[in-house]
Formats: structure tokens, sequence, C-alpha cells
């Protein structure tokens, strides 16, 4: 694999496509097990979390599982700006709903924050949280993501849903920005 550049900025491979189904099996089996008789609802969260929450999803063999979209914007460039916009695009009834919340990535938590604080008024009987990515030193909201991918440091990423400003989303792999002074 090879590096990729991005706005001028030099990304290079991090996690490969290989190692991410076969997590995503990982995961995808243990939920089957931990909802098994339930009707779980999963919330995909745009754009970031559309690759990983089709594959998440066509890995849980439960029949009455479900899927839906939500969308929410927290960030521009490599920065998070800590402010959240609001939750927008859930028709379906949660009430006494096992949900499970799937994101791309939990960085500093305020967005994963602000989507559990509106779903948990509308009364679900469980909400869950899967995220492909983790970064538990950028975190400064008490959440705990309950299915993760993969525990990272703080690195900037892209691929796999992870856009840079809109982009490399498409890209199979995970890739991490270069450190300038390597
Ligand atoms: P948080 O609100 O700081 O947890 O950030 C969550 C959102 O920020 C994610 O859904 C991503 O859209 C974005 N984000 C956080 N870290 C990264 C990264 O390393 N690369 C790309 N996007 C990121
Ligand atoms: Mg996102």
């Amino acid at each position: 694999m090879k590096e990729v550049t991005y706005h001028g900025l030099a990304f290079e491979p991090y996690i490969t496509r290989a190692e991410i189904d076969a997590r995503v099996a990982e995961l995808g089996k243990t939920i089957t097990e931990e909802c098994a008789g339930k009707r779980p609802l999963f919330i995909c969260v745009l754009n970031g979390a559309f690759p990983f929450a089709s594959d998440l999803f066509r890995a849980v063999d439960l029949p009455d599982a479900e899927i839906t979209f939500i969308r929410l914007k927290s960030y521009s460039g490599t920065e998070s700006t800590g402010t959240v916009k609001e939750m927008i695009g859930l028709s379906e009834n949660i009430e006494g709903r096992t949900v499970i919340v799937v994101e791309d990535i939990v960085d500093t938590g305020h967005t994963i924050f602000k989507v559990l604080n509106d779903l948990k008024e509308k009364k679900p009987a469980d909400i869950k949280v899967a995220t492909l990515l983790f970064k538990p030193e950028a975190l400064v909201r008490p959440v705990k993501p309950d299915y993760v991918g993969f525990e990272i440091p703080k690195k900037f990423i892209i691929g796999f849903g992870l856009d840079i400003d809109g982009q490399a989303r498409n890209l199979n792999d995970i890739y991490s920005l270069k450190d300038e002074k390597a």
C-alpha cells in the first residue's frame, strides 16, 4: 500500500481493509449473540459511518434487525470544532426498542454524547454505541462505546468513510496523517 496525498498532506497506510473486515466480522458475531431474540434498530450517523454501518449490519445475523440513518456534523478540517449541530433525520419510533448507534469514530465524544442525549429522550429500551475507531486519549465527554473496532492514539485518520474536508471517504483502507518530522 502506498502513501496518499490530500490537501497537500501525506497519509500513510494504517489499518488495512482485511483487518477491518476481520474485526467487523467479530463485532457482528458479538452483536448477534448479545441481541438474540431482539429487534435491534441500527442508527447510522452520516456521513462517515456509512461503509462501516453497511458492513456491520450485514455481519449481524438477526432476521428482525433494521437500519436507519441520521445526520449531525461537528468537524471541519483536522481539528474538532467542539460545536455540535442538531440531530436530524430520525423518523422511526424508537420507544422500547434496542438501538445501536453506529459511528465512524469517537474522538472528543461531543458528537456521540449529543446523539445519545437526543435519542434517550425518545425512550428506547436500550442504547448501545458501535464505533469503527475510538481515540480514548481525546475523549472529553463521559461516553463509553460498547462495540469498538479499533482503539487508536490521537492521530488524524482518513479512509473507509472518514474524510478530510469531504474527501477520502472512498479509500478502502484507513490511512493516518504522517508525522511531519518523520
Ligand atoms: P467528536 O465529536 O470529536 O467525537 O468527533 C466525531 C466526528 O468527528 C466523527 O464522526 C468524524 O466525523 C470527525 N472526526 C474525528 N476524528 C477524526 C479523524 O481522525 N478523521 C476524520 N474525521 C474525524
Ligand atoms: Mg462523522
